[in-house]
């Protein structure tokens, strides 16, 4: 039911995609109830506080419930009366397989539907293997005739969570092929996003299965990006050429462009890994697996650069057992506090593994590392990381390492190696104040 220009929405989910995607709806003024099986999380965000760190989500959920905007529950009866509901719930990795986990975006869907009524808006925004939405959308139509399924697949980025929520640079809605549920979705959805299409946001209009594959195929894209010029930096080892040159040479080209094109320890986090994983596992059980066999090499590629930096390491201590190394950085990426599939956390741990004596910092994320990997020490600053290390690993490309005064650290260290895992240190400064330097591919 709306009341004015505000729909009542429910949203599964409330992770890094659904929380944010509340706290967003109820700033453009819609009413938001999330919902989670997670007590503690739904505890916390009950109280307008961010169970993980990102940019502006704690002030936006405390506006949202303040004003009562935005609530939060564990009971999904909650999501009775709403009109649109959200399926924001994670895919991640199957253990032991390549493919995306859907158990839970099935359960969330089971618990949704006793609440559902005919004309009911589902719309699904967790990145799923292309036919997903046409299996959700069967289960729901046998269930409640009338309530029908939309994709609209979410491309926030971690760091960015709140501004691309609230401000996309594209809209995607998959709709079903009946001409008049396409329509009540579309309308449905056109009044949720009223503002940011009012002010120019391009809408691309499509079926189930494009919408599905539109996500997987610009996460391809981008890991592609980046493991194409980790390759480059792979060659230019050899050759002794300089990859950030290269990368500022051909990003210059309008039809290449310079984003993402930065050589380093490679990509992690929540959604590149997986999605490039997931999406070459459903190509092989559509029998075009071939069609996406690079994804293997782009995957691959990726997972060597980490093992690169590890042989720095490991090349520059000499004798490196016991030896003490400064990990600067646990994030998979900086302004975020997750470690999902890290390489900073990976370049970590494989170093410990080796006997090596590690001490990690992190602005944001050592409590996530440190529940998954107790045995690291860890230090709360960068300062105590580098007191005494025999060589300094930087592999988070976070503002205040970018900025550490070079001299400054060199009074810290017993020995003055940087690693520059990704290419963010002003190596002539560094050199300048004594240290041994080494980026990636340069
Ligand atoms: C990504 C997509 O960008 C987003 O649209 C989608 O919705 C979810 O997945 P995110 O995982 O937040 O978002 O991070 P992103 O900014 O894309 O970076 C991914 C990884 O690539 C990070 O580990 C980052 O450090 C790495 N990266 C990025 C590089 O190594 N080099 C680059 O030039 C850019």
């Amino acid at each position: 039911m709306s009341q004015g220009s505000a729909v009542r929405v429910s949203v599964i989910g409330c992770g890094y995609l659904g929380a944010v995607h509340a706290a967003a709806l109820a700033t453009l003024g819609h009413e938001v109830v999330g919902l989670d099986v997670d007590q503690d999380k739904i505890a916390l965000l009950a109280q307008g506080e961010a169970p993980f760190f990102e940019p502006g989500l704690a002030e936006s959920l405390r506006t949202g419930v303040q004003t009562g905007k935005l609530r939060f529950s564990t009971d999904f009866s909650a999501a009775r009366g709403c009109q649109v509901h959200f399926l924001a719930v994670g895919t991640p990795q199957l253990r032991g397989s390549q493919a995306a986990d859907l158990s839970f975006i099935h359960a969330a869907t089971e618990s949704l539907i006793p609440y559902l009524r005919p004309g009911d808006v589902v719309v699904g925004k967790s990145t799923v293997p292309v036919g997903t939405a046409r299996e959700l959308a069967d289960k729901i139509a046998s269930a409640v005739p009338g309530a029908v399924l939309a994709w609209n697949p979410e491309f926030l980025r971690e760091g960015f969570a709140v501004e691309d929520t609230l401000h996309p640079d594209r809209i995607v809605y998959g709709l079903p092929a009946d001409e008049d549920e396409a329509e009540a979705a579309k309308a449905a959805l056109d009044q949720l996003y009223a503002e940011p299409l009012a002010s120019g946001c391009p809408l691309i209009v499509t079926d189930y299965q494009t919408a599905e594959l539109v996500k997987v195929a610009a996460n391809s894209f981008l890991a592609t990006k980046i493991s194409f010029i980790n390759a480059m930096a792979e060659i230019s080892e050899v050759v002794g050429a300089d990859v950030t040159k290269l990368a500022d040479a051909i990003g210059h080209d309008q039809r290449i462009g310079r984003k993402f094109l930065n050589a380093g320890v490679g990509f992690g986090g929540g959604c590149l890994p997986k999605d490039i994983r997931a999406f070459q596992a459903r190509a092989d059980e559509l029998g075009v697996g071939r069609s996406v066999g690079f994804l293997n090499e782009v995957d691959a590629i990726n997972l060597r650069r980490r093992e690169r930096v590890v042989e720095l390491v490991l090349t520059n201590l000499g004798d490196y057992q016991r030896k003490r190394v400064a990990v600067l950085g646990l994030a998979f990426k900086p302004e975020s506090d997750d470690v999902r599939d890290s390489p900073a956390l990976d370049v970590a741990v494989r170093l410990h593994g080796l006997g090596v004596d590690v001490v990690a910092t992190d602005p944001q994320a050592i409590a996530n590392a440190r529940r998954l990997h107790p045995q690291l020490d860890f230090a709360a600053t960068a300062e105590e990381a580098l007191s005494g290390a025999e060589a300094v690993v930087l592999v988070t490309e976070w503002q205040q390492y970018q900025k550490f005064d070079p001299q400054l650290a060199r009074g810290l260290v017993a020995n003055p190696v940087v690693i520059d895992g990704r290419n963010c240190l002003d190596a002539a400064s560094w050199r300048a104040a004594g240290w041994t330097y080494f980026g990636m591919g340069r």
